[in-house]
């Protein structure tokens, strides 16, 4: 079985957020977990976290702000982090050394990392995501408050996404790019059981699971707005209109990163993202991008681009 969310065509809202767990007490995570459950059942039914009626004198079970907006095809999916299955100061905190899969590391440092701390990390995930904004944020308020009643969790951050596009179209990011073309296909089977879906191989649990990672990545849109048509183009190796490879016309063309121009330069920058990111220069591994766009009351425009003593970086080919 497995969760939703996942192979689920992208709602145009998620609420992310990640939660450290405050106990020691492997019954308290577990009643947290079987209580998420139910309430995460009731949530993707359009229904309040708990049922509303309550003695006036007692707190208002849910905050019950979504009420009249339906499901909105709210999806819950959770998400245990490294950490729960560490061993500290020589203890097993939860009693769950043994069935870490062998895969679920944290990732190592990537060139550029300007991690955030307060934005970095936690030992459960919720990822909550619908076609209305406050659906999906009501859904992880009411787990994150549901934790923190029990004693069991507090929420370490949260991020809002939003995406949209015409119906049955590939979304464009902030950049003004289509994204997400070339996805494997989550209508294929065999392609999500070859990329998305763990065998179970090590551990037996994480059957039907899969490896979320999610990276928070600041577009310095300021910069980006400078950059010409052409050099946007290179940057991703597509052209920006219609979304096809860079020397193909439609979207869906198949990306050639062998193809080469009358001077025998590649078509398609060496350092193009697409290059760096196909399957074909990576063993032929695929990830699925569930990617959501970002806006934290950016500082696009209040500053000069690009600031004084900093020229614009050019793009080299091959
Ligand atoms: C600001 C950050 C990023 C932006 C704006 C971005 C945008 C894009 C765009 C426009 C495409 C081409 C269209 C498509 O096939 O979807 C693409 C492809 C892709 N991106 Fe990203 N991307 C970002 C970061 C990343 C990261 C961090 C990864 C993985 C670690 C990644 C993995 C991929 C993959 C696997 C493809 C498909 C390449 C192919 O098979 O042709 N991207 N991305």
């Amino acid at each position: 079985m497995h969760q939703a969310g996942i192979v689920t065509p992208q709602q145009s809202h998620t609420y992310m957020a990640a939660l450290d767990v405050k106990t020691d007490s492997r019954d308290e995570l577990v009643a947290l977990l079987r209580a998420w459950t139910q309430a995460a059942a009731r949530m993707t039914r359009g229904d309040t976290a708990a049922a509303l009626a309550t003695p006036d004198d007692q707190p208002a079970p849910d905050s019950a702000d979504m009420l009249g907006l339906g499901a909105s095809g709210l999806t819950i999916t959770f998400g245990f982090s490294p950490g729960l299955f560490k061993r500290s100061e020589g203890r097993d905190r939860f009693g769950l050394a043994a069935r870490r899969p062998a895969a679920l590391v944290d990732l190592p440092r990537f060139n550029g990392d300007q991690l955030v701390p307060e934005k970095t990390g936690g030992d459960l995930m919720t990822q909550a995501c619908a076609n209305d904004a406050r659906v999906a944020f009501h859904a992880v308020h009411q787990l994150a408050r549901m934790g923190t009643i029990a004693n069991v969790t507090t929420i370490r951050w949260g991020q809002a996404g939003f995406l949209s596009g015409p119906k049955g179209q590939t979304a464009r990011n902030l950049m003004g790019f289509k994204d997400g073309t070339n996805n494997p296909p989550t209508a294929q089977r065999k392609a999500m059981s070859q990329f998305v879906w763990a065998d179970g191989a090590d551990v037996v649990w994480m059957k039907g699971g899969t490896y979320t990672v999610v990276r928070r990545i600041r577009i310095t849109l300021e910069h980006w707005d400078t950059m010409e048509l052409g050099f946007q183009e290179q940057v991703f190796g597509r052209h920006k209109y219609s979304g096809a490879p860079i020397g193909k016309k439609n979207e869906f063309d198949p990306v050639d990163l062998d193809a080469v121009d009358k001077d025998g330069n590649t078509v398609i920058a060496e350092n193009s993202h697409v290059r760096l990111s196909n399957h074909m220069t990576n063993s032929g591994m695929q990830i699925l991008r569930r990617s959501y766009s970002y806006n934290d009351g950016t500082n696009f425009y209040i500053e000069r681009w690009p600031p004084r003593g900093i020229r614009r970086p050019s793009m080299t080919r091959g």
